[in-house]
């Protein structure tokens, strides 16, 4: 999959201006979170701007997991104004947020979004990511809600032409944040790892992904900022390689587990990948359960491949590593509930299931949570 995106590190500010210059957008909605907006990192975007005689319209009238109608204002915004270019800065939920208002600017403002066909509307996207986990910088994918329902777009038009990578933004992440975002970015690298949609390109971009964040995670932890530049790296190649795959199971069942019990995204689908991995290693040889076109063969070398990534010897190690992560990392497991098993169960998007190399029924998936709540 072509990739034309201008990535930059923000030291590079000459490489930057040159870029924006080439862009000469006259006004810029500013997307980025309301905690975004307190930060020294927010004034040398502003600072940057104004040198380069753009006027700034910020805009953050949105929560984590945006919905529709914040878009909507967003829209609003764009166009009440009169902006011809669109910057996110922020976590995975300024980049959805800023995905669909480009997506959506030049629509008729009188219809459902949703409805209308997206034409390419030219409108430069740009994309300062102030986390390493969800790679949304560098995907066609955005996700919002409506009414509770997440709505998954799909559009390689919303992928940012310019990243802006300024690593230095880490030391500011809390521990939890820090945990569940470095998560997020290794369950993608994982989950593209063994997707049925993988690729050469997608795997090895998949295998630098958890190689980085593996090798840093535990410096990035204790605060060590000599990684952020790896960490950051890592979360942007995962969010590469599932451009090209899209995720898995992990992620198609963590969703509604960040509702009930209110995890962040990369604790939920850490939680649901390690269960997964482990009922994997322990179905591998049953040829009937392959759900991968390339055969059983193809997907025991795949897991292999990927316990040797983890920094294991053979296949069975994948599981027990990761495992070993999580449970290092002491985060709140899920509490036992019968009603929630039922919940989670029925809010698993069979669509996405699809993805997953293991073929995982109802049951299945009923045992995977139940598992997760006797942990
Ligand atoms: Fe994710």
């Amino acid at each position: 999959m072509e990739n034309k995106q201008v990535v930059c590190r923000w030291s590079e500010r000459r490489k930057i201006v040159q870029y924006m210059e080439g862009l000469n957008i006259k006004k810029l909605l500013l997307v980025c979170g309301s905690n975004v907006c307190k930060m020294d990192i927010y004034n040398d975007i502003r600072d940057l701007l104004t040198r380069l005689n753009i006027e700034v319209i910020p805009f953050s009238d949105f929560l984590p997991n945006p919905d529709y109608g914040s878009v909507v204002a967003g829209v609003d915004e764009f166009c009440r104004n009169g902006c011809d270019g669109i910057m996110a800065v922020g976590g995975g939920s300024a980049m959805d947020v800023a995905k669909c208002i480009k997506l959506f600017a030049r629509m008729n403002r009188d219809t459902d979004f949703l409805d209308q066909e997206r034409s390419d509307n030219g409108i430069p996207l740009l994309a300062f990511p102030t986390t390493a986990g969800s790679g949304s910088e560098a995907t066609r994918f955005a996700v919002i809600y409506r009414e509770g329902k997440k709505l998954s777009i799909t559009d390689e038009k919303c992928i940012p032409s310019l990243v802006m990578i300024n690593s230095d933004i880490l030391n500011f992440l809390p521990l939890y944040q820090k945990k569940a975002t470095a998560l997020d970015a290794l369950c993608h690298g994982i989950e593209s790892y063994w997707s049925v949609n993988s690729t050469d390109e997608s795997k090895s971009y998949a295998a630098e992904a958890i190689r980085l964040v593996l090798a840093n995670f535990e410096k990035y932890l204790s605060g060590s900022s000599g990684v952020n530049d790896e960490m950051m790296h890592g979360a942007y190649m995962a969010g590469r390689a599932i451009n090209i795959t899209q995720t898995t199971a992990g992620h198609a069942m963590a969703y509604k587990l960040t509702g009930i019990y209110g995890f962040a995204h990369g604790h939920a689908a850490a939680l649901c990948v390690d269960r997964l991995w482990i009922y994997m290693a322990e179905h591998i040889n049953e040829k009937e359960l392959c759900a991968d076109e390339r055969g059983q063969g193809y997907l025991q070398d795949t897991l292999a491949e990927l316990a040797c990534i983890m920094g294991g010897n053979k296949a069975a190690e994948g599981a027990k590593i990761f495992h070993r992560l999580l449970e290092s990392l002491e985060l709140e497991k899920c509490e036992y509930s019968e009603e929630n098993i039922d919940i989670l169960t029925g809010s698993v998007n069979a669509e996405r299931l699809k993805n997953h190399p293991v073929r995982l029924s109802e049951a299945v998936i009923r045992q995977l949570y139940t598992q997760m709540m006797r942990d």
